[in-house]
């Protein structure tokens, strides 16, 4: 399976920090964030990567990453041209480096403690979506489940009343169907092409497939949270905890 960072986007929460280089380059305790996408993809058996980033600040990540050979990964890039044209906008930039293949996809500011190694060696098509149990589930997409909690009805993003206490965290598998569906979107009401739109279409066709993580989660896109990651991340390494299970 091939692999994709998605590291375009604005950054806005993140400003004075992001008017100097990609949010994606700061730093999380001892190393740029980026790094931590590129461990969870190499972890999760994926070597084979994009990058998607906007045009502003682009060659930070050339100048840092090279071609992967220093990380162990293959790694090619590409442009979003609109910088927030939405995940699923930055997505489409990649069917070509694709080649048909099934996709796993992180978001690169989304910093895991587990792989995703068994989902993505045991993906069998359609898309897998991760969910983990959170106290502001309102600031993310948030599953519905059927009555028995066996089947996930629709997710909703950003909803003003949460109906589970779940948060769809930003690792996802997709089948080459992604790309079909991406290009029938229209964007949401802040004009971006939204990943939780494909995944609805996803359960639509009945094709989504979803799972718990256990591991811990950071989702470093604002100050305190890029702060809180750091802490966090300094105590486990005192404490000699390795970061991937
Ligand atoms: P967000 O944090 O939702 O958006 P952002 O990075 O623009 O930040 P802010 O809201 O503070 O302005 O993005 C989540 C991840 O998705 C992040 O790692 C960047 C990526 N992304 C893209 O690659 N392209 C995009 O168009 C958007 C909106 C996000």
């Amino acid at each position: 399976m091939k692999g994709v960072i998605l590291a375009g986007g604005l950054g806005t929460r993140l400003q004075p920090l992001t008017k100097i280089t990609n949010k994606h380059l700061l730093p999380v305790y001892d190393k740029p964030m980026i790094l931590y996408s590129i461990e969870t993809l190499k972890q999760s058996g994926v070597e084979e990567i994009m990058l998607v980033c906007g045009r502003e600040h682009a060659g930070h990540f050339m100048n840092f990453l090279g071609s992967g050979q220093d990380y162990g990964i293959k790694l090619s890039y590409a442009l979003q041209d609109k910088n927030d044209g939405g995940i699923a906008d930055a997505l489409r930039y990649t069917e070509d480096f694709s080649e048909g293949e099934n996709l796993a996809v992180i978001l690169g500011d989304n910093i895991f403690s587990n792989s995703f190694r068994t989902e993505v060696k045991e993906f069998t098509g359609g898309a897998t979506v991760f969910f983990k149990q959170v106290d502001e589930p309102a600031r993310f997409g948030v599953p519905v489940f059927n009555k028995a909690k066996t089947k996930v009805v629709r997710i909703e993003e950003k909803p003003k009343k949460p109906k589970s206490p779940f948060a769809q965290v930003g690792f996802y598998i997709y089948d080459n169907n992604v790309f079909r569906i991406i290009r029938k979107l229209k964007p949401s009401g802040r004009g971006e092409l939204e990943i939780t739109d494909v995944n609805n279409h996803y359960i639509k066709n009945g094709g989504l497939h979803f799972s718990f993580i256990s591991g811990k989660w950071y989702d470093a896109g604002t100050i305190d949270n890029l702060l809180a990651a750091s802490v966090d991340l300094a105590r486990q390494a005192k404490k000699n905890v390795s970061r991937l299970k």
